[in-house]
């Protein structure tokens, strides 16, 4: 509750409610979001919190634990893209794809706590996205309870002022962020902050955008699951994102496909005569398919002691976040020093297997591995970093937890 605090110590007084929006991890399928393909992320129990109350100015005033600078004022009448710039962008964005969307957004004070690391590649900035959405939408649900006017008397439409739907949300946060912020992301981030659920991946297929939850629960089978930050900050906005983004559309373009979803076998990207557009393409067809091959292994019901068990299954999970890796390292060329040899360093400690996760150039890594053997893995990271001289990578705990959620009730 030190976003509580927080407000209470900056702005005085008590929010009305606080809201919690966790980051993500990613079991599978890289870069395939944006290309029509499928993803399995999962919410970490670390996550960004927002306490806030309304107010009566049609302002938001906004400040963070993280950022110790003084509050940002934003005025909400006339906002658009370009007006806001750093962190506050992020909630801005949000008010001013809400409105866009049509829902209203009252003036508010918010005071916002993380303890998502910035820049790991664990979307703190969609963690931050759908907390200020669930706050703003759900203080705009108040005002309206304490108005005496109906919503057809508003004649707002039904969604507006009442919860407005998650997989909506979603695509207002991803909205906020893709023209306000100005960073071409897909829909991964802001689906696994607001429509996970604890003890599961969400298997997205982001073409039709349906969900379905997959049971996942490393701990329970043996299996421990460490998130590596490897301190090397990585930034969406820095142009090689974008550029990669551009590369798939153009091989899609060349192929005569709507997007590179429709590729069904690694072979068909032969008829790319660009090597690196070949390279791009075949990344995001092996690795669709390697989401599909994780969702096969988790849902195969456990067979009796002694046969393939449990284990077994994470240790094939395992082989396939390798796999992933040399494709984002080799086709995709997105990983980086830190990443090859933290994956190096696991694998030679037994992990089951290692790969980079999120958009590249910097952030974190994800292993699979024996829970008896984790320490080893840690150890040896660390050891691999000391050869080289890094700083010290961070290691976070990996559990797959509940989506984004109002913590108290509204006053
Ligand atoms: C970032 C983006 C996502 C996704 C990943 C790569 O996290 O925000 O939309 O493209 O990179 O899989």
């Amino acid at each position: 509750m030190r976003a509580a605090e927080l407000f209470r110590s900056r702005f005085g007084g008590t929010p009305d409610g606080v809201w919690l929006a966790p980051g993500r991890a990613n079991l599978m399928g890289e870069h395939t979001d944006y290309n029509d393909g499928y993803v399995l992320p999962f919410a970490l129990g670390q996550a960004v919190t927002a306490a806030a109350a309304r107010r009566a100015e049609r302002q938001l005033t906004l400040c963070s634990r993280q950022e110790p600078a003084a509050a940002v004022q934003i005025a909400l009448d006339g906002l658009a893209p370009g007006q806001v710039t750093g962190w506050a962008a992020y909630p801005a964005g949000v008010a001013w794809a809400l409105e866009a969307a049509g829902h209203p957004v009252p003036g508010a004070c918010i005071a916002i706590d993380s303890d998502l690391p910035a820049g790991a590649g664990l979307s703190s900035s969609a963690a931050l996205e759908c907390a200020t959405a669930l706050a703003l939408t759900e203080l705009a649900q108040t005002e309206l309870a304490q108005t005496e006017l109906t919503l057809t008397e508003l004649a707002l439409p039904q969604s507006a002022g009442l919860t407005v739907p998650r997989r909506e949300l979603a695509a207002i946060a991803r909205r906020a962020e893709n023209e306000f912020v100005g960073v071409p992301s897909g829909i991964m981030d802001q689906s696994a902050s607001l429509l996970s659920q604890a003890g599961h991946a969400l298997l997205l297929d982001c073409r039709s955008l349906e969900t379905s939850q997959v049971p996942f629960a490393p701990a329970a089978a043996g299996a421990s699951l460490l998130l590596i930050n490897t301190r090397a900050k990585h930034d969406l906005s820095d142009g090689e994102y974008g550029q990669r983004r551009a590369e798939c559309e153009e091989a899609a373009r060349r192929l005569g496909i709507p997007s590179l979803r429709s590729l069904t076998t690694p072979a068909e990207v032969d008829r790319l005569a660009d090597p690196v557009l070949r390279r791009r393409a075949r990344h995001v067809v092996t690795d669709n398919q390697r989401v599909l091959d994780v969702v096969a292994l988790l849902s195969t019901p456990h067979p009796p002691p002694g046969q393939h068990g449990p284990v077994d299954v994470y240790r094939d999970i395992g082989r396939l976040l390798t796999e992933s890796h040399a494709s984002l390292r080799d086709d995709f060329e997105i990983s980086w020093p830190e990443a090859d040899a933290t994956v190096e360093a696991a694998l030679a400690a037994g992990a089951f297997g290692a790969r980079m996760m999120g958009g590249g150039f910097g952030g974190s890594v994800l292993a699979l591995m024996p829970a008896a053997g984790a320490g080893q893995v840690r150890q040896a990271v660390t050891t691999a970093f000391a050869r080289h001289a890094w700083t010290e990578p961070e290691f976070l705990d990996a559990v797959p937890s509940q989506s984004a959620r109002r913590l108290t009730s509204l006053v």
